[in-house]
């Protein structure tokens, strides 16, 4: 499906494009709590601002606490979690500016369903990928404690499934490679996509 929002009366992405002389694009990425997708993005993000880019990040722990302040850990919950911002990446992207996500994301189909909004071509997903155990271990936020002492249900690798994606763009190994590593390769990634 093609961005919904192209109204011609406006300047077209392309008009915002060429201003910022970059290309937009959506770099989605989906993973367990404790995965290290808000690191990896923090870090990229300085490195790309650096070279002259402009980025968007929205993540799962910010969008909840504003837009999605109404939404639960429920099916529904995350699923309206994601429907709403592939929507709001769409409004970015076609602003010319370049969006990276991160959201548990936790089934092919949220994913799915979030590449259609946003369309194919302009979405990439990128797997941050850890085993529940190495996440459980590191527990920066003493999430996985609570969950496996019942304060916090459904909660994912725990007692709510995480689906890993089959395809994905990208995969961001962080239980056998070091944060500069996965850095790096995400920022190549991203370079390759965006460069005018
Ligand atoms: S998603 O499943 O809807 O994509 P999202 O990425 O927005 O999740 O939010 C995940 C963050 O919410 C986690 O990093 C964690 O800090 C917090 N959280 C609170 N409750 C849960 C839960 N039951 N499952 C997963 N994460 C939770």
């Amino acid at each position: 499906m093609s961005n919904p929002n192209q109204e011609h009366f406006y300047l077209s992405k392309d008009s915002k494009q060429n201003l910022l002389k970059q290309k937009a694009h959506v770099f989605w990425l989906t993973g367990l709590s404790g995965a290290g997708k808000t690191t990896i993005t923090g870090k990229v993000e300085a490195k790309l601002h650096d070279l002259g880019f402009l980025i968007k990040i929205f993540d799962g722990d910010l969008i909840r606490k504003t837009i999605n302040k109404d939404l639960d850990f429920s099916d529904y919950g995350r699923t309206e979690n994601i429907r709403r911002v592939a929507a709001i990446n769409n409004e970015f992207i076609n602003c010319g500016v370049i969006v990276m996500n991160c959201f548990i994301s936790p089934t092919n189909s949220m994913r799915q369903m979030a590449r259609e909004i946003i369309g194919d071509e302009n979405f990439s997903e990128i797997y941050v990928k850890c085993s529940v155990s190495i996440c459980e271990k590191r527990d920066p936020k003493g999430l996985y404690q609570k969950a496996r002492a019942g304060e916090i249900k459904h909660f994912t690798g725990i007692d709510s499934v995480y689906e890993e994606p089959k395809n994905p763009e990208l995969i961001l190994d962080t239980e056998n490679n070091s944060i500069d590593e996965c850095v790096n390769d995400l920022l190549n990634y991203i370079l390759n996509k965006i460069k005018f």
